[in-house]
């Protein structure tokens, strides 16, 4: 009996086996409880004697997260031909629990993911929990790499083709009502009586021989004919390109997998999967979204804080400040999270709003089927509004996210301080004002902190944490505790002008309206940053922001870097002719029908053409340059000044906060891809442009050392 899967025999000649990695919160399948697993089943697979087995987790609410992390790392830098022989082992083991002399089912309750999937597809059949912790899917293409363990050929086998492709190329898990609707799994029942129901399927697989069966159903192709197949692949293949713009080729690679294997014997579909997967390992691309994954992985296990001795207060309840587009947003992120929220704002028009908001959050969840109507009614039942801040009298931490004035938050700052706990924590959402000095205006600075959420809140997963040059340990710890709590991303960022993400960007949106004056189109610009991999043009995302806050972000960031920001006269113009809000002018009128291109404004080209000065035709990688230079450099001042503790907070800040394209794995990772020494040669071409094209420091040494912003994966893959 091996100590990562313990065996036990139950009545009636049926085996339990219990999957606990030693030591570990989750289970994973790395090489060596894969070593283990194959001798246990090697010695079942004796067992003629049994009645059937079942498969069970020893970790309360987690089945199987996946593979290994570390050998998830090396398919990065191995070869092809590595990559099949390490896959064929997984396959080998696999294809012997689908042979084993008796029925198998395995009983999931948690996150059943990639490998922990496939492993559960070659058994005969599966029960899931019906808690709302348990997700059954395939995440692979996810992180750059397709199902490898046979998910592409089991999946479509057991599920139908049509479910299987969109399962797989879109990497969403299925919750267990949707697992047991796609007959993904036999059933959805009550935790506890998993077991039991396990018992019950193995007595009727055995009665009816139902499991022999199926396993012959399943070893064979699914028998599709050409037109069924043209038409199940084209349909496939469009919406996959349309969606990855053809800059992520795992889905696709899977979708070849899947078209090559599905019709022929389990068998050959598995080999047309190792020869599949040999197309992805080893690329930049991979390499990247994987190192994204390890990213995040860090992020959601950093404290925030280096001292260990260091721990978070607890949170029970929380006041919210403002119930305007974010106010409303925080309260509603902390309320379906089951904390306590209070929602102050100065009168009852503006609560009724703000109380709108955040049901319309949870609407359109239950739309999707994402939320059911008991979780709106539990967020509602957190939810408490009033127009005097007495109610923040018990609230452990109180954010603030009311108009972004100086002057208006530090009295609104002296007012919370007379009704709230003295031990309580106080945030502020500012997207623009120095957190040291809005702590001045509070009673304990060492409690205050920035706590920064993007728009839309629900949608956005980042949160800067801010410190300011007085804001304890315990205070961030708390705070990015919290901020995991509500299913949010933090990163701890030292004060600064933009903080992280606002600050990198901007020499990016004031690049985009310099090239406006030399005349390069709107489109021209957006086009170079969209095909760059930006989810949207730096021109359209100031529609998006709006006039005013770009221009009040731009004076507040461009007065702090003076020497690298220059004033844009069209947006000054573009302001005073129409002013702020909801008459600002636009570069671009909304298209005229669903999906057709927006048109630029003609009041706007007419203010860009008073501005022009020149007009040399500019190519694409010219003003690809232009964009995305200037910020790399803010970037690697960011680091200088040690804003952030490492370049994987840089990367994945802008991954999150502002969509920069996670195939290139960030904007530090791509300039490693580059080269440091590539990006200073380009950067001299542009020395006239002044100091927002000079190499920094730290640039300029690693292109004189050979360096690089993280260190080089190992090529050796033993
Ligand atoms: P908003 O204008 O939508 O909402 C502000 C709310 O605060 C309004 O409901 C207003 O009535 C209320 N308010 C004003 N003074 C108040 C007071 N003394 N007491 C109680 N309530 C008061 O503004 P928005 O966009 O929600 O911004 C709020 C804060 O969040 C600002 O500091 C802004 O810089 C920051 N922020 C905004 C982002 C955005 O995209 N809009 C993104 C990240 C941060």
């Amino acid at each position: 009996m091996s100590e990562t899967f313990r065996l036990e025999e139950l009545d009636g000649k049926i085996a339990l086996v219990t999957f606990d990695l030693p030591d570990k919160k989750v289970n994973t399948l790395g090489q060596s409880s894969l070593r283990e697993l194959a001798g246990l089943v090697a010695k079942l697979a004796q067992r003629t004697d049994l009645r059937g087995l079942l498969f069970q987790s020893g970790k309360p609410g987690q089945f199987v997260a996946g593979a290994d992390l570390n050998d998830l790392a090396m398919l990065a830098v191995i070869t092809p031909e590595q990559a099949t022989g390490a896959l064929a082992a997984g396959h080998q083991i696999y294809n012997q629990i689908s042979n084993l002399p008796f029925p198998t089912v395995a009983l999931i309750d948690g996150n059943c993911l990639g490998g922990g999937t496939e492993l559960v597809l070659s058994m005969d059949d599966r029960i899931a929990s019906d808690a709302s912790h348990t997700a059954i899917g395939l995440p692979e293409t996810k992180v750059g790499l397709i199902p490898g363990w046979g998910g592409t050929q089991r999946l479509p086998r057991l599920i139908g083709l049509n479910p299987a492709i969109e399962m797989i190329t879109s990497g969403e898990p299925a919750n267990a009502q949707k697992a047991a609707a796609l007959g993904l799994v036999f059933d959805a029942v009550p935790a506890d009586r998993l077991v039991e129901e396990g018992r019950r399927r193995i007595e009727s697989l055995q009665k009816t021989g139902e499991w022999k069966d199926r396993r012959e159903q399943l070893r064979k192709g699914l028998g599709l004919d050409q037109d069924q197949m043209m038409f199940a692949f084209a349909v496939a293949e469009g919406f996959v390109k349309q969606k990855t713009k053809g800059q992520y080729p795992a889905p696709l690679v899977a979708l070849k997998a899947i078209r090559e294997g599905c019709n022929l014997p389990l068998d050959e579909g598995l080999k047309a999967e190792q020869k599949a997967v040999g197309e992805l390992v080893g690329s930049p691309i991979l390499g990247n979204l994987i190192a994204i994954f390890f990213m995040k992985n860090r992020l959601t296990r950093d404290p925030g804080v280096s001292d260990p001795s260091i721990q978070p207060r607890q949170i029970h309840s929380i006041g919210v400040l403002g119930t305007g587009l974010m106010g409303a947003g925080i309260a509603t992120a902390h309320a379906r999270s089951g904390i306590r929220t209070a929602m102050v704002d100065i009168d009852d028009d503006r609560l009724k709003d703000g109380l709108q908001r955040a049901s319309d959050v949870v609407m359109s969840r239950i739309r999707i089927g994402r939320a059911t109507p008991e979780d709106m009614a539990k967020m509602l039942a957190m939810l408490n509004t009033s127009t005097n801040p007495s109610v923040f009298a018990d609230a452990d931490l109180i954010v603030e996210a009311i108009t972004e004035n100086e002057d208006a938050k530090k009295e609104a700052f002296r007012k919370i301080a007379q009704v709230m706990k003295p031990e309580a924590i106080l945030a502020s959402n500012t997207s623009t004002i120095s957190i040291t000095r809005l702590a001045e205006s509070t009673p304990h600075p060492d409690r205050f902190v920035g706590m920064h959420f993007f728009n839309p809140v629900d949608r956005m997963e980042l949160v800067e944490v801010i410190r300011g040059e007085k804001t304890s340990d315990e205070t961030v710890a708390t705070v990015v505790a919290l901020a995991k709590k509500i299913r949010k991303t933090p990163i701890v960022v030292r004060d600064c002008a933009g903080f992280l993400v606002n600050r990198v960007l901007f020499p990016y949106m004031n690049e985009a309206q310099v090239l406006l004056r030399e005349g390069v189109s709107m489109e021209a610009i957006d086009r170079a940053s969209t095909r760059f991999g930006m989810p949207m043009g730096p021109i359209t995302l100031t529609d998006l922001v709006g006039l005013a806050t770009t221009v009040y972000a731009g004076k507040v960031v461009g007065a702090a870097y003076p020497d690298r920001s220059v004033e844009s006269p069209i947006l000054l113009e573009m302001l005073q002719t129409s002013g702020g809000g909801k008459s600002a002018m636009r570069f671009y009128n909304a298209p005229k029908a669903k999906g057709s291109r927006p048109e630029p404004n003609p009041a706007a080209l007419e203010i860009i053409q008073k501005h022009q000065a020149g007009g040399q035709p500019m190519d694409e990688p010219e003003i690809t340059d232009r964009l995305f230079l200037p910020m790399l450099l803010e970037a690697t001042r960011v680091l200088e000044e040690g804003i952030v503790r490492e370049p994987g907070d840089v990367d994945m800040g802008l991954i999150l906060g502002i969509g920069f394209p996670p195939f290139r794995g960030g904007i530090l990772r791509w300039a490693d891809t580059v080269g440091a020494q590539n990006l200073v040669d380009k950067l001299s071409k542009y020395a006239h442009l002044g100091k927002r094209f000079e190499p920094t420091e730290s640039l300029r040494k690693l292109a004189r050392d050979g360096g690089s912003f993280y260190p080089r994966p190992k090529q050796d893959a033993s």
